[in-house]
């Protein structure tokens, strides 16, 4: 079977070179010129494990290829995705114009029978549009839409892709069960479930399993704020939740709140799109104003724990993905934490192990932010370092040296380490003279002797 993939984004990509792997004929479409030829070269754009080497072997094994033309390439290929992106407009509801476009040239240039594959996340409803439209321009087209929604998570794509827990599949067409049980067959092999359904319904399946992750989230995030209120132990409660096989451990780990490409969006086209449907979803609605309003709570602590102000204060940024394994910053935490220190006075230094050409180009060159080279450059005598992204880089810090690298922001304040993200503990911090704020526990406090001890120093 020869497959065309249209969109070589973080979707399209990592399904493109997985589907080369399983042996079928792949050729990647894009209208990025510059992306393509960066990917014919074995390069891979975005910071993905595994990925480049796959997508090197692949190429040298010639099943896979990648071009910036659709409509030449059309006819050769049995199946085509659409991976194209599909964001957030103005109103919240989802863009559906480059999905469209990418229809659009199938439908003017389809001659022998297609199967058309929506791989993109798209509202409920959505395959239907792009089959009128389709239809519309070629009312002699030949073709099957089918939905098969992805769930890869961003820095374990090509993992997601290769174990998945379940595909979900909508057809409209009996006929496209067997081509797409023929295209999922070494996963059938490895006993992964594959569900058929409808088209409405695929496509609802996305929606709902990435709004109740991000739930999950939202949950735990505001059960660590209670557990502040009262002094308990918000990874204590989670792990007590996570161990009743009806709640299960993951999605539980409290933090910043959710960001990245999809969650947000995911919630936000839901909420949109229900509301449309006269069937509102209060709780979606609840877990977007919960996660927006906790990053400028936490901005809120951040200050607190640098003695109620950060002006003229130098802060150290630890990390701007919007979590570990990725060079993705979008919708990051990061992005709101960072402009809110600055407004208030901050002197603010980054370090990303993978994001700092992100960080850079989003932020760019402006009073009160720098890019230190390394991490030890980004500490070096700031007053406070604040935990945003959870890299091993960050876990693995010698926190004496921590310590000695940070400086008082006053005679006989500690230095301070904000941890959003909980990747330590307070007994870590013994005999270190560092005040450590985490989420969802109780403040840890040096012993003043630590304090009075180190001064004479
Ligand atoms: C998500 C879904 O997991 C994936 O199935 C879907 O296909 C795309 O969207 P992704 O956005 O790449 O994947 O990242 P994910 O690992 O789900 O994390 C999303 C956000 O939630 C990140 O900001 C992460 O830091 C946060 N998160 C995740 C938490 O705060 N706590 C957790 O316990 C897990």
């Amino acid at each position: 079977m020869r497959i065309m993939i249209v969109g070589t984004g973080y979707v399209g990509l990592v399904t493109g070179v997985c589907f080369s792997e399983f042996g079928f004929n792949v050729i990647g479409v894009d209208t990025d010129a510059a992306k393509i030829a960066k990917l014919q070269q074995g390069e891979v754009p975005i910071f993905e494990p595994g990925l480049q080497d796959l997508l090197q072997k692949n190429l040298a094994a010639k099943n896979l290829t990648f071009s910036t033309d659709l409509i030449g390439n059309l006819p050769a290929v049995d199946l085509v995705f659409l991976a194209v992106g599909t964001p957030s407009s103005e109103s919240g509801a989802v863009d559906l114009s480059f999905i469209l476009n990418a229809a659009r040239s199938i439908a003017e240039n389809l001659s022998n029978f297609m199967t058309i594959v929506i791989k993109s996340t798209v509202p409920p409803g959505t395959c239907n549009i792009l089959k009128q439209e389709i239809l519309r321009i070629n009312p002699a087209a030949k073709f099957a839409l089918v939905s098969n929604p992805e769930f890869l998570r961003e820095g374990s794509a090509v993992r997601d892709f290769m174990q998945p827990d379940r595909i979900i599949i909508g057809i409209e067409q009996e006929h496209s069960r067997d081509v797409m049980q023929k295209l999922y067959k070494p996963l059938q092999l490895q006993r992964v479930p594959i569900l058929f359904t409808t088209l409405e319904t695929a496509e609802l399946s996305k929606y709902a399993a990435n709004a109740f992750l991000a739930t999950k989230i939202a949950f735990i995030n505001e059960m660590a704020d209670i557990c502040e209120s009262v002094g308990a132990d918000v990874q204590f409660v989670a792990q007590a939740m996570g161990l009743d096989q009806r709640i299960g451990p993951l999605f539980l780990q409290a933090g910043p709140g959710f960001g990245g490409s999809c969650f947000p969006k995911d919630c936000l086209a839901l909420q949109n799109f229900a509301e449309a449907q006269g069937t509102p979803s209060k709780i979606v609605s609840a877990v977007l104003t919960s996660n927006q309003n906790r990053r400028a709570a936490l901005v809120d602590r951040i200050v607190a724990a640098c003695g109620g102000s950060v002006s003229g204060k130098e802060v150290a940024v630890l990390g701007v993905a919007f979590k570990a394994n990725t060079d993705d910053i979008r919708e990051s935490p990061a992005l709101e934490i960072i402009p809110a220190l600055l407004a208030q006075g901050a002197k603010i230094r980054i370090f990303d192990p993978q994001a700092m050409p992100n960080a850079q180009q989003y932020f760019g060159e402006q009073v009160g932010i720098r890019y230190p080279k390394s991490l030890k450059e980004c500490l070096c005598n700031a007053h406070a370092a604040v935990i945003i992204t959870e890299w091993p880089e960050f876990k693995n810090m010698n926190l004496p040296e921590v310590a000695g690298l940070l400086c008082p922001f006053a005679p006989n304040s500690p230095r301070v380490l904000i941890d959003l993200r909980n990747l330590f503990i307070a007994h870590d911090f013994l005999g270190i003279n560092m005040r450590y704020v985490s989420i969802g526990r109780p403040v840890a406090e040096p012993n003043l002797a630590t304090i009075c001890e180190n001064i004479n120093d």
